[in-house]
């Protein structure tokens, strides 16, 4: 399954057991960054394990705790708690690169076990709509994966969004990998501090609308002035809550003076935004690509070299 990068952020839980979001959001399905799950009924084995799939990139270290509890609970509303399974997961794209590959990974992981458990009771595979359900309650974000090119998320209706836009190519900047100090779960948490999050709720639905309807008409520069409002929103939660958490790094500066300055010079418009952490993703229609990677090779080192100062992924267009 692939990951998806939000325009309007989903930021903020009414039930955090059940990732119930307290705002809708939008997002633009990552079609060239993916988890791929694989899941295999154990003979004998007392418990359920996890192996890392042989990948370009196979994930050096366990998946967490979290991954493999809601596998747990998606096998026990299936009445399987007794059958053991052995999962094997692995993502496309390096897992050092600081992208978050929770969305790509429970999307996988609802996918996979969907179909195995359909293949072991003799039964169909549900429909996207029930299944990005499922998922949204082992991660939020996870559930905008099952619609592309672009997904709406409100409440539990999840779906593919009407779209005029151009076909984009998602360009992420790698401003920083370490391990997150806040994870997204608990900035979700800490952001009901913010005294921001109150007035939030009436820009956030307005701003929702104008996406939404910016995306059907193909209104570019409207989809792109309200990913910037709302990802500036997202982050001044952040720091504004109690505690305050910030995610930037000076890269993540630099890289946002250059957005500035691109779009001041008016040859390339670039959708920026940011999730809880300090990588820029640029998203650029489809046929500026080859001229913007060399607009990005210009400014910031071609990204394949050694040492370069910020590297970049391409999701493929
Ligand atoms: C900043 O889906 O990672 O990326 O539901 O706790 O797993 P959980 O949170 P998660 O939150 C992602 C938040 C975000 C914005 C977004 O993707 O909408």
């Amino acid at each position: 399954m692939p990951s998806n990068i939000a325009l309007i952020k989903y930021m903020g839980k009414t039930d955090h057991k059940q990732n119930a979001a307290t705002n809708g959001s939008c997002s633009m399905t990552l079609d060239g960054f993916r988890s791929t799950v694989e899941i295999r009924a154990n003979d004998n084995s007392a418990s359920d394990n996890w192996e890392a799939l042989e990948t370009d990139y196979p994930l050096p270290v366990g998946v967490g705790n979290r991954f493999l509890s809601f596998f747990h609970k998606l096998k026990t509303n299936e009445s399987l708690a007794d059958q053991t399974f052995t999962i094997r997961s692995g993502n496309n794209f390096p897992s050092d690169c600081g992208l978050a590959s929770s969305a790509s990974s429970f999307a996988a992981l609802t996918m996979a076990a969907e179909c195995c458990f359909a293949d072991l009771k003799d039964r169909s595979v549900r429909a996207p709509e029930e299944l990005a359900n499922i998922s949204r309650t082992g991660s939020g974000s996870s559930c905008r994966s099952f619609f592309a090119p672009w997904c709406l998320w409100e409440g539990e209706s999840i779906t593919a969004m009407d779209s005029k836009m151009p076909a984009l190519m998602d360009f992420v900047l790698v401003c920083g990998s370490k391990h997150k100090a806040v994870s997204s779960s608990e900035a979700h948490r800490r952001v009901a501090t913010s005294p921001l999050m109150d007035s939030r709720m009436e820009r956030i639905s307005d701003r929702l609308a104008r996406s939404r309807s910016a995306i059907a008409e193909g209104d570019y520069n409207t989809v792109c002035e309200v990913a910037w409002e709302d990802m500036w929103e997202m982050h001044s939660l952040f720091h504004t809550s109690q505690p305050p958490f910030f995610y930037f790094s000076p890269k993540t500066i630099s890289v946002l003076q250059f957005v500035e300055r691109t779009w001041k010079s008016g040859v390339f418009m670039p959708i920026a935004t940011i999730d809880a952490g300090p990588n820029v993703h640029l998203l650029i229609p489809a046929e500026q690509v080859k001229e913007f990677r060399k607009l990005l090779a210009t400014e910031f080192g071609e990204s394949h070299k050694e040492g370069v100062p910020i590297r970049y992924l391409e999701s493929g267009a």
